[in-house]
C-alpha cells in the first residue's frame, strides 16, 4: 500500500519574525481558522522576558511553554497542516535554526513600522542556504508604517530574495482601506476585528469596475496608479520560482485584527509544498517511499523533576511511522520501539498510533538521543544538513565541587547533546569551554546543572570572537596546524577540530598563513554510524 494520499495533504511549516512582530498573534489567529482553538488569548507567548534578577522558575515555566506550543497541528479544508513553534528570544535561535531543518516552508512576518530586523535577516540566511519557499505577510497594517514599495526594495535587499506581491494594501496606518488581492482580483475591505472570523471578499471584474469606487471612495485612483506600476514591475506569480526559494510572494494585513489571514492561509495551502524529499550521507530519500525514516531535529528536557527523561522531536521524512513497532538508531546501531509516541495538537499532547511524513512527533527518551539522530526501518543511512553555527559567547565551565565532578561532566554532556550550548574540549586537562549564542543560556545551564545533576559550576568568560571547524585534504598540513597552533585548538563533541580565534584581525592572519587549512563558521552535525 502507498502512503501518497496521506502524505501529499500535509505541510509542514514555520513562523518566524523579530520578537513583536505579531508571529504569535499570528499564529493565533491560524489556529482559530483551523478550530484547534476556539478562542484569541489562548496561544502564550513563548517570549523569554529576562527581568534584571533572572527569576529561573520564570524561565523554566516558559520553556514549558515552548514545549507545549512546539508543534501544532490542525486541519484546515483537508489539509494536515502542521505549524512548528520556534522560540521568539534571540537566545535561543539556535534551537529556530535546527527547526528551520524539519520544515518545508516558512511564514516571514515583518512589522511594516519597522521594516525587515535583524533576528529576520539571520534567520531568512538559514532559508536561503536551505532553498526553503517563503512567503512575506506584512503586519500592523493599521499602524503607520512605511511606503509599501519601499517595503518591498527593503524585502528584496535585507534578505536577498525577489519578491512578488499577491495583495495589495490600500492606504496605510488611521486611514487603512483594505487590501486588494492581485492574484485572485478580489477587494478585502479592513475592519478592526479582533475576535472573529474576517469578512469574505467583495468580487470585482477588473480595477475599472465601478464598485471599486463606491467601496473605497478616492482610494481607488491611488489603488489603480499602483497595481498598474506593479504589473508592469514584476514579474507574473510563479510557483516553481517560489518553490525553488527563489521568489516570496508577500501579503499585507494586521494579525491582531483577523485582517488578510484568511487570504494568506488559503494561498498558502494552496501553493505550498507538500514534505519534500530529503538528503542523506549516501542518497536521497523520497517522502513517499514507503519505509519509514525520520530525523531527531530538538530534544527537551522534561520538565518534572521526579520524571528524567526529555522528549525528542522526529521529524517523519518517508512512509509510515507506528507505535510499538522496532526501529533502527543508526548511530548506536540499535533497535527500538515507542510504546508512548505523541503528537501534539494546539496545546494538548496525546499518544499516536501512526504518522507520515512531514509530521512531527515527540519520542521519550532517556538518553538515547542527540540532535542529528536517524530512525529508519534498518537502513544505514543518515540524514544531512542539521547545522550547528559558531557560539558567539565562549566561557570556560569550572567545577565547584569536586566532589561532584562526575555529574558535572554527564549534565554537560547531555546538556550539550540537547542543543542548549555547544561543548569544546581543549587539551591538555580536558578544559571545557562552552559556547552560545546569548547569555541567557548560560544561566539556564547552571542551574539545570545543579537542579537537575546536583552539580555546582561557574563560568569564566573567554575572550574569543568565533569558533572555525577547521579541515584540509592535506591531513598532514592539519595536524601540523594543530601542533602550532594548540593553545587555541579544541575538538567539539563530535570529535572535529575547532580553531577557536580570539578576534577577527587574528582570524584573518592565522588563515592567510595556513592555505592547505579550510575554515568554516558552520558545521553540519554528524550522527554517523561507526
Ligand atoms: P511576536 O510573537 O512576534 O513576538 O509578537 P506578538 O504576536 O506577541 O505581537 C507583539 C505585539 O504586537 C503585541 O502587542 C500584539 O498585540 C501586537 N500586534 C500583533 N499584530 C498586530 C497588528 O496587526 N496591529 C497592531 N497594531 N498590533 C499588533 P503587545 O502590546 O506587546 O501585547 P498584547 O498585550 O497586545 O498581547
Amino acid at each position: 500500500m502507498s502512503y501518497a494520499v496521506e502524505i501529499e495533504k500535509r505541510k509542514t511549516f514555520a513562523i518566524i519574525s523579530h520578537p513583536d512582530a505579531g508571529k504569535t498573534t499570528l499564529t493565533e489567529k491560524f489556529l482559530l481558522f483551523g478550530g484547534a482553538i476556539q478562542t484569541a488569548g489562548a496561544v502564550k507567548s513563548n517570549k523569554i522576558t529576562k527581568s534584571a534578577t533572572s527569576d529561573f522558575m520564570e524561565i523554566e515555566k516558559q520553556r514549558g511553554i515552548s514545549v507545549a506550543t512546539s508543534v501544532m497541528g490542525f486541519d484546515y479544508k483537508g489539509v494536515k497542516i502542521n505549524l512548528l513553534d520556534t522560540p521568539g528570544h534571540k537566545d535561543f535561535s539556535e534551537d529556530t535554526y535546527r527547526t528551520l531543518t524539519a520544515v518545508d516552508s516558512v511564514i516571514v512576518v515583518v512589522d511594516c513600522v519597522k521594516g525587515v530586523e535583524t533576528q529576520t535577516e539571520r534567520l531568512m540566511e538559514v532559508c536561503r542556504m536551505r532553498k526553503t519557499p517563503v512567503i512575506v505577510f506584512i503586519n500592523k497594517m493599521d499602524r503607520e508604517g512605511q511606503d509599501p514599495f519601499d517595503l518591498l526594495d527593503e524585502l528584496e535587499e535585507k534578505l536577498k530574495i525577489n519578491v512578488r506581491p499577491l495583495s495589495w494594501p490600500i492606504s496605510i496606518g488611521s486611514t487603512f482601506k483594505g487590501v486588494y488581492n492581485l492574484y485572485n482580483k478580489g477587494l478585502y475591505l479592513f475592519q478592526a476585528n479582533k475576535t472573529g472570523i474576517e469578512k469574505d471578499q467583495i468580487e470585482i471584474k477588473d480595477l475599472s469596475d465601478p464598485v471599486l469606487d463606491q467601496q473605497i471612495g478616492k482610494f481607488s485612483t491611488q489603488l489603480r496608479q499602483d497595481v498598474e506600476l506593479i504589473e508592469g514591475v514584476y514579474e507574473p506569480f510563479d510557483r516553481e520560482e517560489y518553490l525553488s526559494g527563489n521568489l516570496a510572494p508577500v501579503f499585507f494585513g494586521s494579525a491582531i485584527n483577523n485582517f488578510g489571514i484568511k487570504e494568506l492561509l488559503e494561498t498558502f495551502i494552496e501553493i505550498a509544498p507538500p514534505p519534500a524529499s530529503r538528503e542523506t550521507n549516501k542518497r536521497t530519500v523520497l517522502s513517499s517511499e514507503n519505509n519509514f525514516s525520520g530525523f531527531v531535529f530538538k530534544i527537551h528536557a522534561n520538565l518534572d523533576a521526579r520524571h528524567r527523561d526529555r522528549i525528542a522531536f522526529l521529524r517523519v521524512c518517508s512512509g509510515r511511522f507506528e507505535r510499538n513497532k522496532f526501529y533502527h538508531h543508526v548511530r548506536l546501531d540499535k533497535k527500538l520501539r515507542f510504546s508512548s509516541p505523541v503528537n501534539f495538537l494546539a496545546q494538548d499532547k496525546s499518544i499516536v498510533e501512526e504518522a507520515y511524513a512531514g509530521d512531527v512527533i515527540g519520542l521519550y527518551d532517556t538518553g538515547n538521543f542527540k540532535i542529528g539522530d536517524t530512525l529508519t526501518e534498518g537502513e544505514n543511512v543518515m540524514f544531512k544538513g542539521i547545522p550547528s553555527f559558531s557560539p558567539e559567547i565562549f566561557k570556560e565551565l569550572v567545577n565547584m565541587d569536586p566532589m561532584k565532578s562526575k555529574q558535572l561532566e554527564k549534565g554537560i554532556n547531555q546538556l550539550t547533546d540537547e542543543g542548549v550550548a555547544q561543548l569544546f574540549t581543549q587539551q591538555p586537562g580536558n578544559r571545557k569551554i562552552v559556547g552560545t549564542v546569548g547569555e541567557l543560556q548560560f544561566e539556564v545551564i547552571q542551574y539545570r546543572l545543579l537542579h537537575e545533576y546536583g552539580a555546582s559550576c561557574s563560568f569564566h568568560p573567554q575572550n574569543l570572537y568565533k569558533a572555525c571547524w577547521i579541515d584540509s585534504e592535506d591531513k598532514k598540513a592539519l595536524q601540523d596546524f594543530v601542533s602550532l597552533r594548540s593553545y587555541n585548538i579544541a575538538k567539539d563533541k563530535d570529535d572535529r577540530w575547532v580553531f577557536l580565534a580570539d578576534s577577527q584581525w587574528m582570524l584573518s592572519r592565522v588563515m592567510e598563513g595556513a592555505p592547505k587549512i579550510t575554515f568554516s563558521f558552520l558545521s553540519e552535525h554528524n550522527n554517523d554510524a561507526n
